[in-house]
Protein backbone atom coordinates (compact mmCIF):
# COMPACT_ATOMS: atom_id res chain seq x y z
CA UNK A 1 0.00 0.00 0.00
CA UNK A 2 1.16 3.26 -1.36
CA UNK A 3 0.58 6.75 1.04
CA UNK A 4 -0.33 8.78 1.66
CA UNK A 5 -3.34 6.93 3.46
CA UNK A 6 -6.91 8.24 4.17
CA UNK A 7 -7.70 6.85 7.40
CA UNK A 8 -11.14 8.20 8.50
CA UNK A 9 -10.38 7.56 12.04
CA UNK A 10 -7.42 10.07 12.22
CA UNK A 11 -10.41 12.71 13.00
CA UNK A 12 -12.40 10.58 15.29
CA UNK A 13 -10.62 9.22 17.65
CA UNK A 14 -10.79 12.12 20.08
CA UNK A 15 -13.69 14.04 20.78
CA UNK A 16 -11.91 17.45 20.53
CA UNK A 17 -10.96 16.87 17.24
CA UNK A 18 -14.74 15.45 16.25
CA UNK A 19 -15.91 18.89 17.41
CA UNK A 20 -13.54 20.54 15.31
CA UNK A 21 -14.52 18.67 12.15
CA UNK A 22 -18.54 18.60 12.91
CA UNK A 23 -19.94 19.49 9.62
CA UNK A 24 -23.75 19.67 10.76
CA UNK A 25 -24.92 21.79 13.98
CA UNK A 26 -28.56 23.07 14.27
CA UNK A 27 -28.71 25.63 16.15
CA UNK A 28 -31.12 26.62 18.51
CA UNK A 29 -32.16 29.69 17.09
CA UNK A 30 -33.71 27.57 13.94
CA UNK A 31 -36.18 25.66 16.25
CA UNK A 32 -39.53 26.07 16.33
CA UNK A 33 -41.95 24.96 18.98
CA UNK A 34 -45.56 24.33 17.96
CA UNK A 35 -48.34 25.36 20.95
CA UNK A 36 -51.64 23.74 21.50
CA UNK A 37 -53.83 26.99 22.50
CA UNK A 38 -57.57 26.45 23.51
CA UNK A 39 -59.94 28.60 25.68
CA UNK A 40 -60.35 28.23 29.50
CA UNK A 41 -57.65 29.37 32.01
CA UNK A 42 -55.19 27.74 33.83
CA UNK A 43 -55.47 24.45 31.70
CA UNK A 44 -52.84 22.28 30.64
CA UNK A 45 -54.08 18.77 29.32
CA UNK A 46 -51.72 16.50 28.34
CA UNK A 47 -52.03 14.85 24.77
CA UNK A 48 -51.70 11.09 25.47
CA UNK A 49 -50.19 10.07 22.32
CA UNK A 50 -47.55 12.65 22.20
CA UNK A 51 -45.29 12.79 25.62
CA UNK A 52 -44.79 16.05 27.12
CA UNK A 53 -46.93 17.97 24.67
CA UNK A 54 -50.32 20.10 25.70
CA UNK A 55 -52.82 21.48 24.76
CA UNK A 56 -52.68 24.75 27.15
CA UNK A 57 -54.99 27.75 27.66
CA UNK A 58 -53.66 31.46 26.52
CA UNK A 59 -52.43 32.14 30.03
CA UNK A 60 -50.24 28.84 30.22
CA UNK A 61 -49.45 29.65 26.41
CA UNK A 62 -47.70 32.68 27.59
CA UNK A 63 -45.54 30.71 30.13
CA UNK A 64 -44.48 28.17 27.66
CA UNK A 65 -43.62 31.00 25.22
CA UNK A 66 -41.63 33.02 27.97
CA UNK A 67 -39.71 29.19 28.28
CA UNK A 68 -38.88 28.92 24.78
CA UNK A 69 -37.77 32.78 24.45
CA UNK A 70 -35.30 32.16 27.60
CA UNK A 71 -33.91 29.02 26.01
CA UNK A 72 -33.27 30.43 22.69
CA UNK A 73 -35.45 28.76 20.55
CA UNK A 74 -36.00 30.57 16.73
CA UNK A 75 -39.82 31.20 17.64
CA UNK A 76 -43.09 28.65 18.40
CA UNK A 77 -45.96 27.84 16.24
CA UNK A 78 -49.49 28.72 17.61
CA UNK A 79 -52.25 25.86 16.85
CA UNK A 80 -55.99 26.49 17.87
CA UNK A 81 -58.39 24.60 19.00
CA UNK A 82 -61.70 26.63 18.94
CA UNK A 83 -64.84 26.15 21.34
CA UNK A 84 -66.97 25.92 18.89
CA UNK A 85 -66.36 24.63 15.39
CA UNK A 86 -68.91 24.86 12.41
CA UNK A 87 -69.06 24.19 8.30
CA UNK A 88 -67.19 26.93 7.35
CA UNK A 89 -64.63 27.09 10.40
CA UNK A 90 -65.65 30.28 11.18
CA UNK A 91 -63.17 30.90 13.94
CA UNK A 92 -60.49 30.32 12.17
CA UNK A 93 -60.93 34.00 10.70
CA UNK A 94 -62.34 35.59 13.43
CA UNK A 95 -60.44 38.63 15.34
CA UNK A 96 -61.62 37.24 18.82
CA UNK A 97 -60.49 33.20 17.76
CA UNK A 98 -58.70 31.46 19.82
CA UNK A 99 -55.49 31.90 17.64
CA UNK A 100 -55.75 35.98 17.59
CA UNK A 101 -56.31 35.75 21.66
CA UNK A 102 -52.92 33.83 21.97
CA UNK A 103 -51.21 36.13 19.91
CA UNK A 104 -51.64 39.41 21.29
CA UNK A 105 -51.31 37.95 24.70
CA UNK A 106 -47.56 36.33 23.75
CA UNK A 107 -46.83 39.81 21.88
CA UNK A 108 -47.81 41.66 24.82
CA UNK A 109 -45.65 39.64 27.29
CA UNK A 110 -43.12 38.06 25.24
CA UNK A 111 -42.51 40.75 22.81
CA UNK A 112 -39.91 39.70 21.34
CA UNK A 113 -40.33 35.97 20.43
CA UNK A 114 -41.21 35.28 17.08
CA UNK A 115 -44.47 33.97 16.40
CA UNK A 116 -45.49 32.20 13.74
CA UNK A 117 -49.57 30.97 13.12
CA UNK A 118 -50.98 27.73 11.46
CA UNK A 119 -53.30 29.20 8.59
CA UNK A 120 -55.72 26.62 8.19
CA UNK A 121 -59.44 25.21 8.49
CA UNK A 122 -59.19 21.54 9.76
CA UNK A 123 -58.84 22.33 13.62
CA UNK A 124 -62.30 25.18 13.23
CA UNK A 125 -64.48 23.13 10.95
CA UNK A 126 -67.04 20.11 11.83
CA UNK A 127 -66.12 17.64 9.57
CA UNK A 128 -61.91 18.25 10.02
CA UNK A 129 -61.27 19.13 6.42
CA UNK A 130 -59.10 21.88 5.48
CA UNK A 131 -61.39 23.66 3.53
CA UNK A 132 -64.91 24.00 2.65
CA UNK A 133 -67.05 20.91 1.77
CA UNK A 134 -70.04 20.72 -0.53
CA UNK A 135 -71.03 17.33 -2.12
CA UNK A 136 -68.17 15.31 -0.43
CA UNK A 137 -65.43 17.66 -2.10
CA UNK A 138 -63.21 20.04 -0.89
CA UNK A 139 -63.60 23.31 -2.87
CA UNK A 140 -60.55 25.10 -3.61
CA UNK A 141 -61.14 28.56 -4.26
CA UNK A 142 -63.63 29.35 -1.62
CA UNK A 143 -61.53 28.05 0.83
CA UNK A 144 -58.49 30.05 -0.35
CA UNK A 145 -60.98 33.33 0.45
CA UNK A 146 -61.32 32.01 4.14
CA UNK A 147 -57.73 31.28 4.57
CA UNK A 148 -56.74 34.70 3.36
CA UNK A 149 -59.12 36.01 5.94
CA UNK A 150 -57.93 33.83 8.43
CA UNK A 151 -53.82 35.35 7.22
CA UNK A 152 -54.91 38.53 7.67
CA UNK A 153 -56.49 38.11 10.95
CA UNK A 154 -53.60 36.70 12.48
CA UNK A 155 -51.52 39.34 11.04
CA UNK A 156 -53.74 42.16 12.27
CA UNK A 157 -53.31 40.34 16.19
CA UNK A 158 -49.64 40.74 15.86
CA UNK A 159 -48.22 37.46 13.93
CA UNK A 160 -44.89 37.57 12.89
CA UNK A 161 -45.54 34.70 10.08
CA UNK A 162 -48.01 33.15 8.90
CA UNK A 163 -47.98 29.20 7.62
CA UNK A 164 -50.66 28.30 5.62
CA UNK A 165 -50.95 24.13 5.91
CA UNK A 166 -54.21 23.74 3.94
CA UNK A 167 -52.73 22.67 0.57
CA UNK A 168 -55.09 24.14 -1.69
CA UNK A 169 -53.77 25.13 -4.86
CA UNK A 170 -53.00 28.97 -5.16
CA UNK A 171 -53.61 30.06 -1.84
CA UNK A 172 -50.13 31.74 -1.40
CA UNK A 173 -51.50 34.31 -4.02
CA UNK A 174 -54.17 35.17 -2.32
CA UNK A 175 -53.08 35.44 1.30
CA UNK A 176 -50.23 37.45 -0.58
CA UNK A 177 -53.11 39.88 -2.04
CA UNK A 178 -55.27 40.04 0.96
CA UNK A 179 -52.12 40.75 3.14
CA UNK A 180 -51.09 43.43 1.38
CA UNK A 181 -54.05 45.03 0.85
CA UNK A 182 -54.63 45.14 4.78
CA UNK A 183 -50.78 46.93 4.87
CA UNK A 184 -49.07 43.95 5.98
CA UNK A 185 -46.61 43.95 3.15
CA UNK A 186 -44.03 43.05 5.80
CA UNK A 187 -45.26 39.88 7.04
CA UNK A 188 -43.91 36.77 5.66
CA UNK A 189 -45.64 33.63 4.47
CA UNK A 190 -43.91 30.14 5.47
CA UNK A 191 -46.07 27.78 2.92
CA UNK A 192 -46.15 24.32 3.87
CA UNK A 193 -45.65 23.82 0.63
CA UNK A 194 -44.86 20.62 0.14
CA UNK A 195 -47.41 18.35 2.82
CA UNK A 196 -47.60 14.99 2.05
CA UNK A 197 -50.88 12.96 3.19
CA UNK A 198 -49.11 11.16 5.64
CA UNK A 199 -49.90 8.41 8.43
CA UNK A 200 -47.54 9.91 10.51
CA UNK A 201 -50.06 13.29 10.93
CA UNK A 202 -52.10 10.90 13.78
CA UNK A 203 -51.46 11.70 17.16
CA UNK A 204 -51.53 15.43 16.30
CA UNK A 205 -54.74 15.20 14.75
CA UNK A 206 -55.59 13.82 18.69
CA UNK A 207 -53.94 17.26 19.53
CA UNK A 208 -55.72 19.49 17.60
CA UNK A 209 -59.08 17.19 17.39
CA UNK A 210 -58.75 17.62 13.45
CA UNK A 211 -59.34 14.03 12.34
CA UNK A 212 -61.44 14.45 9.35
CA UNK A 213 -64.75 13.05 10.00
CA UNK A 214 -65.00 10.85 6.38
CA UNK A 215 -62.27 10.36 3.38
CA UNK A 216 -58.80 11.37 3.87
CA UNK A 217 -56.79 13.94 3.19
CA UNK A 218 -55.36 12.59 -0.36
CA UNK A 219 -57.42 15.17 -2.49
CA UNK A 220 -55.16 18.11 -1.29
CA UNK A 221 -52.16 16.40 0.25
CA UNK A 222 -49.66 15.05 -1.75
CA UNK A 223 -48.92 11.80 -2.39
CA UNK A 224 -46.14 10.23 -1.05
CA UNK A 225 -44.46 8.17 -3.55
CA UNK A 226 -44.22 11.49 -5.45
CA UNK A 227 -40.83 13.96 -5.47
CA UNK A 228 -40.60 15.58 -8.64
CA UNK A 229 -44.18 17.42 -8.01
CA UNK A 230 -42.37 18.56 -4.91
CA UNK A 231 -40.71 20.94 -7.06
CA UNK A 232 -43.82 22.14 -8.93
CA UNK A 233 -45.12 23.02 -6.01
CA UNK A 234 -42.38 24.68 -4.20
CA UNK A 235 -42.15 26.88 -7.56
CA UNK A 236 -45.55 27.40 -7.74
CA UNK A 237 -45.40 28.71 -3.99
CA UNK A 238 -42.69 30.77 -4.37
CA UNK A 239 -43.93 32.24 -7.55
CA UNK A 240 -46.85 33.29 -5.86
CA UNK A 241 -44.87 34.93 -3.11
CA UNK A 242 -44.31 32.74 -0.12
CA UNK A 243 -40.99 33.55 1.83
CA UNK A 244 -40.31 29.99 3.02
CA UNK A 245 -41.11 26.80 1.83
CA UNK A 246 -41.73 23.91 4.44
CA UNK A 247 -41.39 19.98 3.65
CA UNK A 248 -43.55 18.11 6.11
CA UNK A 249 -43.39 15.34 7.03
CA UNK A 250 -38.99 15.40 7.49
CA UNK A 251 -37.74 12.07 8.13
CA UNK A 252 -39.51 10.31 5.44
CA UNK A 253 -38.67 12.95 3.52
CA UNK A 254 -35.02 14.10 3.66
CA UNK A 255 -34.65 13.43 0.16
CA UNK A 256 -37.14 15.84 -0.62
CA UNK A 257 -35.66 18.51 1.76
CA UNK A 258 -32.62 18.30 0.09
CA UNK A 259 -33.99 18.66 -3.48
CA UNK A 260 -35.79 21.70 -2.92
CA UNK A 261 -32.77 23.18 -1.26
CA UNK A 262 -30.93 22.58 -4.27
CA UNK A 263 -32.80 23.68 -6.70
CA UNK A 264 -34.35 26.63 -5.22
CA UNK A 265 -32.18 28.13 -2.69
CA UNK A 266 -35.40 29.27 -0.63
CA UNK A 267 -34.99 29.66 3.07
CA UNK A 268 -36.54 26.00 3.59
CA UNK A 269 -37.96 24.34 6.91
CA UNK A 270 -38.83 21.37 7.67
CA UNK A 271 -41.49 19.93 10.48
CA UNK A 272 -40.56 16.89 12.13
CA UNK A 273 -44.16 15.97 12.91
CA UNK A 274 -46.58 14.42 15.31
CA UNK A 275 -45.61 10.76 14.37
CA UNK A 276 -42.56 11.06 13.71
CA UNK A 277 -41.93 12.27 17.43
CA UNK A 278 -44.22 9.81 18.85
CA UNK A 279 -42.68 6.77 17.46
CA UNK A 280 -39.43 7.62 19.36
CA UNK A 281 -40.56 9.12 22.19
CA UNK A 282 -42.79 5.82 22.83
CA UNK A 283 -39.23 3.60 22.15
CA UNK A 284 -37.68 5.71 24.42
CA UNK A 285 -40.17 5.34 27.64
CA UNK A 286 -39.93 1.76 27.30
CA UNK A 287 -36.02 2.03 27.06
CA UNK A 288 -35.46 0.79 23.33
CA UNK A 289 -34.13 3.87 22.46
CA UNK A 290 -32.71 7.21 24.50
CA UNK A 291 -32.83 10.88 23.35
CA UNK A 292 -29.61 10.38 21.61
CA UNK A 293 -32.12 9.42 18.65
CA UNK A 294 -34.11 12.27 18.85
CA UNK A 295 -31.25 14.68 18.69
CA UNK A 296 -29.41 12.20 15.97
CA UNK A 297 -33.08 12.55 13.53
CA UNK A 298 -32.88 16.45 14.08
CA UNK A 299 -29.35 17.02 13.12
CA UNK A 300 -30.24 14.88 10.31
CA UNK A 301 -33.13 17.13 9.21
CA UNK A 302 -30.34 19.60 9.33
CA UNK A 303 -28.04 17.59 7.65
CA UNK A 304 -30.44 17.25 4.57
CA UNK A 305 -30.51 21.34 4.17
CA UNK A 306 -33.39 22.62 6.61
CA UNK A 307 -32.55 26.43 7.38
CA UNK A 308 -35.28 25.80 10.23
CA UNK A 309 -36.95 22.68 11.94
CA UNK A 310 -40.02 22.82 13.71
CA UNK A 311 -40.11 20.53 16.32
CA UNK A 312 -42.07 19.08 19.14
CA UNK A 313 -38.33 18.54 21.14
CA UNK A 314 -37.21 21.96 20.47
CA UNK A 315 -36.85 22.88 24.29
CA UNK A 316 -34.88 19.42 25.01
CA UNK A 317 -32.68 19.82 22.05
CA UNK A 318 -31.97 23.45 23.48
CA UNK A 319 -31.42 22.18 26.91
CA UNK A 320 -29.12 19.74 25.50
CA UNK A 321 -30.71 16.90 26.30
C1 LIG B 1 -53.29 20.74 9.30
C2 LIG B 1 -52.03 20.37 9.93
C3 LIG B 1 -51.63 19.08 10.24
C4 LIG B 1 -50.39 19.17 10.84
C5 LIG B 1 -50.06 20.50 10.90
N1 LIG B 1 -51.08 21.25 10.31
C6 LIG B 1 -52.31 17.80 10.14
C7 LIG B 1 -53.07 17.36 9.00
O1 LIG B 1 -52.86 17.76 7.86
O2 LIG B 1 -53.94 16.56 9.28
C8 LIG B 1 -49.62 18.00 11.33
C9 LIG B 1 -48.49 18.28 12.22
C10 LIG B 1 -48.01 17.11 12.97
O3 LIG B 1 -48.40 15.95 12.71
O4 LIG B 1 -47.20 17.33 13.87
N2 LIG B 1 -53.60 22.00 9.18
Amino acid sequence: MGHPKFRGRRLRESPAIRRLVRETRVSVERLILPLFVEPGEGVRSAVESMPGVFRTSVDEAVRDARTAYELGLGGVLLFGIPEDKDERGSEAWSDDGIVQQAVRALKLEVPELLVVTDVCLCEYTSHGHCGIVRDGHVVNDETCELLARAAVSHARAGADIVAPSDMMDLRIGMIRAALDEEGFVQTPIMSHSVKYASAFYGPFRDAALSAPSFGDRGGYQMDPANGDEALREVRADLSEGADIIMVKPALAYLDVIRRVKEETGAPVAAYHVSGEYSAIMAAIERGWLDERAMREVLTSIGRAGADVIISYWAREFARGL
